[in-house]
């Protein structure tokens, strides 16, 4: 099957940055908003990108106006009918992506695969608020923050997704201009499988005193040629964020390496959520000189 129009649900980080990409590779993108304003907020932060990438010479000005002109903002789930993929990038909660996606599945044509951009909730449990036939449709495509400059997507599939379905969702991130990797619905997928036991077992290093905050950074960022340290990391990704998956994903596999550890448990109580509360591992307070925090 050939994708022509694609709809994205929800245009907050992560969907405006799936619409601009999927505009900027020529396809026809509708975006629905629950509100005007939101949709304002979120085409104004794809304008600033396309900007940059104009500015930097990645895209000349017609080809700016163009992508532009290949996006449309709607509130109205109508507006995403006939499209030929949905790509959703709503709030983490399942109860609100099952209510969009039990909405969807009576309005879009019956070929419409559906997508959903989730980090930790599970593909199979979102799926089961469709019809039967849609349910062959669905997959995941989890993208990386920022999307138009990360190369990855993962392409995740269920015990029922269709093997055409999926082939034409690996070659759509393709044409997005990603690299898909493949995997099956397990929480955490491929990249958090692996990266979320990596941090708690930083965390856990520094709570049995192996190094300090500086030292465990310096050590993974220049014995592993890592571009930053894990307790840095920690602190971009958010560690309320991490806390939420970590959670997830030991109540998937029951196994202690995805639990979180009570360090973490307690900075989040603390509300030291990292770089957006403006205390983490790190005191922000001077953003260009993060500061160690004395937290064992
Ligand atoms: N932030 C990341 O780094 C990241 C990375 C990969 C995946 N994700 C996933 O992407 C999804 C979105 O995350 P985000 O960081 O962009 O969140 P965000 O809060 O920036 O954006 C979510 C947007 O969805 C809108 N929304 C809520 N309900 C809606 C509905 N019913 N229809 C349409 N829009 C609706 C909200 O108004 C908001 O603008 C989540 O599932 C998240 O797990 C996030």
């Amino acid at each position: 099957m050939e994708i022509k129009k694609v709809g994205v649900l929800g245009c907050g980080l992560m969907g405006a940055g799936i619409a601009q990409t999927a505009a900027s590779a020529g396809f026809d993108v509708v975006v629905r908003e629950v509100s005007d304003e939101l949709c304002e907020r979120g085409f104004a932060g794809i304008d600033k990108s396309l900007a940059k990438f104009a500015e930097k010479g990645a895209i000349t000005a017609e080809q700016q106006r163009e992508i532009r002109g290949r996006l449309r903002g709607t509130t109205k789930f109508e507006d995403l009918a006939d499209c030929d993929i949905i790509v959703e990038a709503i709030i983490e909660n399942l109860d609100t992506k099952r209510d969009t996606y039990r909405r969807l599945d009576g309005l879009c044509k019956p070929e419409t695969v559906f997508a959903s951009n989730t980090s930790s909730l599970s593909i199979t449990e979102m799926m089961t608020a469709t019809s039967a036939e849609r349910q062959q449709r669905f997959v995941g495509l989890h993208f990386f923050n920022p999307v138009p400059v990360m190369k990855l997507v993962e392409v995740v599939r269920t015990i029922l997704t269709d093997e055409e379905v999926y082939e034409t969702a690996v070659e759509f991130g393709k044409k997005l201009g990603k690299v898909p990797v493949r995997a099956s619905d397990k929480s955490g997928f491929v990249v958090n499988r692996l990266l979320v036991p990596y941090l708690l077992d930083a965390i856990r290093a520094l709570e049995e005193g192996v190094g300090s905050i500086v030292d465990i950074d310096n050590g993974m960022k220049l014995g592993c040629g890592h571009p930053m340290g894990p307790l840095t990391l920690l602190d971009f990704v958010g560690l309320d964020t991490t806390y939420y998956i970590s959670e997830i994903m030991f109540n998937e596999f029951r196994e202690r390496r995805f639990a979180a550890p009570p360090l973490l448990k307690r900075m989040v109580m603390a509300g030291l959520y990292g770089r957006k509360s403006g205390r983490g591992f790190y005191d922000y307070a001077d953003p260009k000189n993060p500061v160690p925090m004395n937290l064992v």
